[in-house]
């Protein structure tokens, strides 16, 4: 049995024969994630039995084998290693058509002489990495042509600018595309670590009692990128790390961390779940949130000289269920940071007597902590107060950590677009948004877009804004590590 998440099948499933068309498939996102991600599936037989690979955009490289070219650099540069001997039958499935947003003849008709070439069964899958501007454009030719019937569209975001322009994609999307066939993709819900937090939560008796508003604290969804705009100018100029980063990542997060236990661990239940979270989100309160600009971003590159775009974000949440209430939630992300980390920390109520000598009378410390960390080696973590050995009795805190490399190391992972593309293929569902969720997302972030927080100067290599420090209140931020901290 497969569904999405959950198998007890020991080989993945294998799509059926289909034609995937990728329109911005010389940009950026193709050559770092969706090529080296198609070679891996191949390599890893995931990819159907057959299949033909159609590179699509304005601008086309020359040639069929100049693409191809072009592709095998791509994936000798940002894949699983060189590319080897499966290399040439993979290429060899590769071609380029030309298309623009008025004129997409030539491509309808190349996918119609390639799903024959095949005989393919399944729904042909189309992936639209364009420009947010394009987008709209894009999809009313992709239904003109005769592109969009029987097909898996999926998106990348952002999806829309704010809520108008995001209702008026998803009509748009609509005119010519069920919801059902439309796949909106978050990566970071593709991320392994992420889908553990589902596992570890609804696969386990002992968290979810303790899930609540009576032992939870606060959270913190901490991503922190080390990393600068690297030459994305003109992308982050008009995005910002708010929408680059929290309407879309950091709030998907939320929503599994969030989420009240599913009936079934299928797209329909799980949908439904997220769709109710995000209902309560509470509007966010822009007198909570801090913004930021790293020292030097109005020297980089196609940046203006007076630009006031945040390169950093943090604020806090409230969710108003019964679950949540009265629990903040604290989000927080930018570029050019102290370190690179995706940590998400569920902070649990301080035990109700302080019976060990060993803190002083009104010390702050942090409470035991639930941590996941996102990363590519992921690791959950339960920090606590423990005895230290010794003749007296003095308190540390210590680690109970669960490696997921190390619990299963013969079992190598996806990268989160290998998933994300491999679920397509299945049409399954579980880790992509629906409209109305993007919807309701940009509708809890519209206090913020309305009146936004000037963007406070911070250092290269710093934690962001000295404001922003102290938003969580006087436990601060769980990152950097740290064993205790004080008032
Ligand atoms: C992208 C954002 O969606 O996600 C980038 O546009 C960001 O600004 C990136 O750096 C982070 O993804 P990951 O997988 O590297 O954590």
């Amino acid at each position: 049995m497969y569904v999405g998440l959950v198998s007890s099948a020991t080989t993945p499933p294998r799509p059926s024969n289909r034609v995937l068309v990728l329109f911005g498939a010389t940009g950026d996102l193709a050559a770092r994630k969706l090529f080296p991600g198609f070679f891996h599936l191949f390599r890893e037989e995931m990819m159907p039995e057959d299949f033909r690979i159609i590179g699509s955009g304005r601008h086309s490289p020359g040639s069929d084998d100049a693409f191809r070219q072009l592709i095998r650099e791509a994936v000798r540069n940002h894949g699983r290693g060189e590319p080897d001997e499966d290399w040439e039958a993979f290429a060899s499935r590769l071609s380029f058509v030309a298309s623009t947003a008025d004129d997409g003849s030539e491509l309808a008709a190349a996918i119609t002489a390639a799903e024959s070439e095949i005989g393919a069964e399944g729904e042909r899958l189309v992936y639209l990495s364009v420009p947010p501007g394009a987008m709209r454009d894009m999809v009313r030719m992709l239904g003109a042509t005769g592109i969009a019937d029987n097909c898996s569209l999926v998106v990348e975001k952002p999806f829309g600018h704010d809520l108008d322009s995001a209702r008026e994609l998803n009509a748009t999307l609509h005119e010519v595309l069920d919801e059902e066939s439309i796949y909106r993709i978050d990566h970071f819900l593709g991320k392994e670590a992420a889908q553990n937090i589902l596992a570890l939560r609804f696969a386990n008796g002992m968290f979810e009692p303790i899930w609540n508003r009576d032992h939870v604290a606060y959270v913190q969804i901490d991503v922190p990128e080390a990393l600068d705009i690297q030459g994305r100018s003109g992308f982050y100029e008009q995005t910002g790390a708010f929408r680059d980063m929290i309407v879309t990542h950091l709030l998907q997060i939320l929503g599994i961390v969030a989420l009240e236990p599913p009936s079934r661990i299928d797209a329909e239940s799980l949908q439904l779940e997220r769709t109710k979270l995000f209902d309560a989100v509470r509007p966010i309160d822009p007198g909570r949130a801090v913004f930021g600009q790293y020292d030097g971003y109005r020297d980089e590159d196609d940046i203006a000289e007076d630009s006031t775009v945040e390169t950093f974000a943090a604020l806090e949440i409230y969710v108003d269920a019964w679950r949540w209430s009265g629990v903040p939630f604290y989000l927080r992300t930018g570029k050019a940071m102290a370190e690179g980390r995706r940590t998400v920390t569920i902070g649990f109520t301080e035990a109700p007597l302080r019976l060990f000598p060993h803190f002083a009378p009104g010390e702050v410390t942090r409470p035991s902590e639930l941590i996941f960390e996102l990363s590519d080696d992921p690791q959950v973590r339960i920090e606590v107060q423990a005895k230290i050995p010794g003749p007296v009795i003095d308190l540390g805190r210590a680690a109970l950590t669960l490696d997921i490399d190390q619990a299963f190391g013969d079992h190598d992972g996806l990268e989160a677009y290998e998933k994300l593309l491999h679920d397509v293929m299945l049409c399954e569902r579980l880790l992509f948004t629906r409209s109305e969720q993007i919807e309701r997302l940009w509708e809890v972030c519209a206090p913020v877009l309305d009146d936004p927080p000037a963007a406070e100067a911070y250092a290269k290599g710093s934690w962001g804004p000295e404001r922003a420090r102290g938003l969580p209140g006087a436990l601060g931020w769980r990152l950097p590590d740290h064993d205790v901290v004080t008032d």
